[in-house]
């Protein structure tokens, strides 16, 4: 299967602004703010807002990143699954629409490298698309995966459920959004 996809008309349309799921899950931390890691950071948008909510330390993780690294941040040009952190690395982790284009090993690999490089009460902020999601035209999509609310539930296991919301929208022209907005704090 061909999961290439080039992000860059995307980035270049997507809002500048910080997601509002972002700025909700920052509101959750237990913990003071020192090292933020962005999976999937995109145009740096969530990098950013990071910076301004005083993380010491905010690492990008993205193949396929757009503009400019934002002074004070640094930026890994892997995949998030591929990025192997140090025991107790960080203590905030968003993965703002990324999930979705990894298969659901690569999300298992993630999830354990978090609860890995996770301090303990740490919050790890993710969405993921639940099996109704689907895009009902044809075009310039990118290949995604969805997840079933078990494959969900098996997740967590070393984490507390801080916060978990289930959408689903249908009114869109052309898809049907099902997501799972979810935050965990590491036990
Ligand atoms: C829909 S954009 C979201 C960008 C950003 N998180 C935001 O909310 O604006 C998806 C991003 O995920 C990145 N991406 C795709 N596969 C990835 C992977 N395996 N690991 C890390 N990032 C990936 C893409 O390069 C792209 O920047």
């Amino acid at each position: 299967m061909d999961l290439s996809y080039d992000w860059t008309r995307h980035h270049a349309r997507t809002d500048k602004t910080p997601s509002i799921f972002t700025r909700y899950a920052i509101t959750t931390r237990l913990l003071c703010p020192k090292v933020a890691i962005d999976f999937g950071c995109g145009n740096f948008r969530n990098t950013k807002f990071l910076l301004e909510q005083g993380f010491e330390r905010v690492a990008g993780i993205d193949p396929q990143p757009y503009g400019e690294v934002p002074l004070g941040a640094e930026l890994h040009r892997q995949r998030a699954q591929d990025y192997v952190p140090e025991i107790c690395e960080f203590d905030f982790v968003l993965a703002d629409a990324v999930l979705p284009f990894l298969d659901f090993a690569d999300v298992c690999t993630v999830v354990e490298n978090v609860r890995r490089g996770l301090l303990p009460g740490g919050t790890f902020a993710f969405n993921v698309l639940g099996t109704e999601a689907r895009w009902k035209t044809p075009g310039d999509r990118p290949f995604y995966f969805t997840l079933r609310r078990e494959e969900i539930d098996s997740l967590i296991d070393g984490f507390t459920m801080a916060f978990i919301k289930e959408y689903r929208q249908d009114n869109f022209v052309d898809r049907c959004i099902h997501k799972y907005e979810i935050i965990l704090h590491r036990n």
